[in-house]
């Protein structure tokens, strides 16, 4: 029998608006690996974003323990340099603990209106592959830090500066801890027009 068409009144619109409000901003994860089968899941969820001219500009680095040691050595230097050496070490070693590495990166374009639609495109790509993980138990980070302007972390990455910029380094894995959030309340910040 044919499943009947969610109306703003069911469940299955419920459940799925739980999954939205839901997810929440992970920082401490378990050591259990993510199944590579269930990444390369979301990525192809990823990709189903809206594009304006199917530009496709997103490319996914996902990170080995090799890529992602060097990652740790380049943080620890990083924030040597901007504190002091046992707040470098302190990162890396929280780094460490991260479980899964994902680097999402933007085609550059020359022209600024469709630099921004990919930009934008590969937003909601992050955004769908970090929904994508959460309806399956695992949670995840989005980070713009330091490190993802650094030109050593695009040289570990292997990402062309000149054909590419980092959109986010996205750490990902089950969840130790689920923090609260807030949002203001919708008529806060919704416009109604005549
Ligand atoms: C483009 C982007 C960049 C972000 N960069 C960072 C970051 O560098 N450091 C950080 O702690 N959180 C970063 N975040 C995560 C936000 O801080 C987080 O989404 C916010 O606190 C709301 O929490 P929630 O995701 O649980 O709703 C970033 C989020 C986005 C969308």
């Amino acid at each position: 029998m044919k499943k009947p068409t969610p109306s703003y009144e069911s469940q299955e619109l419920r459940d799925f608006g739980e999954v939205l409000r839901g997810r929440r901003t992970i920082e401490l994860f378990l050591r259990k690996l993510v199944p590579a089968a269930l990444v390369k899941e979301a990525l192809e969820a990823a990709v189903w974003a809206p594009n304006h001219h199917l530009t496709e500009p997103w490319r996914f680095y996902l990170l080995g323990k090799e890529s992602v040691a060097s990652c740790l050595e380049l943080i620890c230097d990083i924030v040597t340099t901007k504190k002091d050496a046992k707040m470098g070490e302190f990162k890396a070693q929280s780094w460490s603990e991260k479980p899964g590495w994902l680097v999402v990166t933007c085609r550059k374009s020359d022209d600024e209106s469709t630099q921004r639609e990919d930009y934008a495109a590969c937003c909601a790509a992050t955004q769908n592959f970090m929904l994508y993980l959460w309806k399956a138990g695992v949670g995840s980070k989005w980070t713009t830090g330091d490190i993802t302007r650094d030109t050593r972390f695009y040289d570990i990455v292997g990402i062309n500066a000149d054909e590419e910029f980092v959109v986010g380094l996205i750490w990902y894995g089950y969840p130790k801890l689920t923090p609260t959030q807030s949002r203001k309340p919708i008529d806060a910040v919704l416009i109604q027009l005549p």
